[in-house]
């Protein structure tokens, strides 16, 4: 673990506290994901949700997971025990005030977010970093709601399922403050997980590509090149994809991709960007994927 308290990355000789436990706004599948992937690395978690049965399923998710890492002796039940205990559920944010990190995994409503931020800003201490796992919200826009805290605010976007994928895409505003970028980054190592800056430009990188691929699959199956089975199988075994892309919008939710289009659509202005037709009506037919349990596939 080291010394609580090490001198800033950036070198300019400020003395931070060292991050022992995070604050995870947001008891949802990110949320829950990344609170039990700082448990299982031996950080202490906070999982905050003003909804108490969002929590009690974040903690049934934590609990499978970990029975699973033990029963596939990826870890030991005294270790899993260990992480079950470093998690604490609250529904106030006042009683994660502790926290020495907070990382927002609500819902991607820039004005819900926003509140979020300033709530963020007035529960915990000055040297917190305010960090938000949104998939293609405007950080410097967030930062905007917490004045001169802005150069705290980041992006650290993880991935779905957060324990298993390797990636956190750590996105700097435009005042984030290059020490509160190279934390980021070491946290997430921490995580034990691979952390690549980029810019804040809508969709970052990853939405950037990955979204107009999902919607040109939508395009093929709209324009009759083939069935959906037929282009996640392709994209599977000639492009190596563990799922095809079709299979991944109903994964993700189709109601998100949309959402993501139509930030790339606003933000970068230009048409190619817009959601497919067919994804979109799926999306007004209530068919968003796996949690409404039929998308482009019936569950
Ligand atoms: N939580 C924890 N562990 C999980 C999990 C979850 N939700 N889902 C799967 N796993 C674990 C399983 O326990 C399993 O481990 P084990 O069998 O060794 O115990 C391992 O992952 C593999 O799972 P499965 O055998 O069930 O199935 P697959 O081999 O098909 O893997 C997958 C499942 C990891 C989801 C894989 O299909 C995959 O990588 N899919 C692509 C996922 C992806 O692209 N995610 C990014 C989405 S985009 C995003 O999140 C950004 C946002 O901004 C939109």
């Amino acid at each position: 673990m080291g010394d609580p308290e090490s001198l800033n990355p950036a070198g300019d000789g400020r003395i931070m506290t060292e991050v022992k436990s995070i604050a995870v706004i947001g008891a949802g599948t990110m949320g829950g994901g990344i609170a039990l992937t700082a448990a299982m690395s031996g950080i202490n978690a906070f999982q905050v949700d003003i909804n108490s049965e969002q929590l009690d399923r974040a903690k049934a998710y934590h609990a499978k997971t970990l029975a699973r890492s033990v029963e596939k002796q990826r870890m030991t039940q005294a270790d899993a025990d260990a992480a079950t205990k470093r998690i604490t559920y609250v529904t106030d944010m006042s009683a994660s005030s502790a926290a020495d990190w907070a990382v927002e995994a609500a819902t991607e409503h820039v004005e819900v977010k926003k509140k979020l931020f300033q709530a963020m800003r007035a529960a915990y201490r000055d040297d917190v970093v305010l960090a938000t796992n949104t998939s293609s919200i405007s950080i410097t826009d967030l930062a905007s709601a917490v004045g001169d805290a802005a150069s705290r605010v980041i992006g650290m976007h993880f991935f779905n399922p957060v324990p298993v994928m390797k990636l956190v895409e750590v996105i700097k505003g435009l005042a984030t403050a290059e020490d509160v970028t190279a934390r980021t980054i070491a946290l997430a190592e921490r995580m034990g997980k691979t952390a690549i800056p980029a810019n804040d430009r809508a969709g970052f990188v990853s939405n950037r590509v990955l979204m107009p691929m999902i919607n040109e699959a939508f395009y093929a199956w709209m324009d009759g090149v083939a069935e959906p089975e037929a282009i996640d199988e392709i994209m599977k075994l000639g492009c190596n994809f563990p799922m095809g892309p079709l299979r991944l919008a109903d994964f993700i939710g189709l109601d998100v991709c949309h959402d993501i289009m139509m930030v790339l659509h606003r933000e970068l202005g230009q048409d190619k960007y817009f959601p497919c037709p067919l994804l979109r009506q799926l999306v007004t037919a209530g068919r968003l994927g796996d949690k409404t349990k039929r998308g482009v596939y019936a569950y």
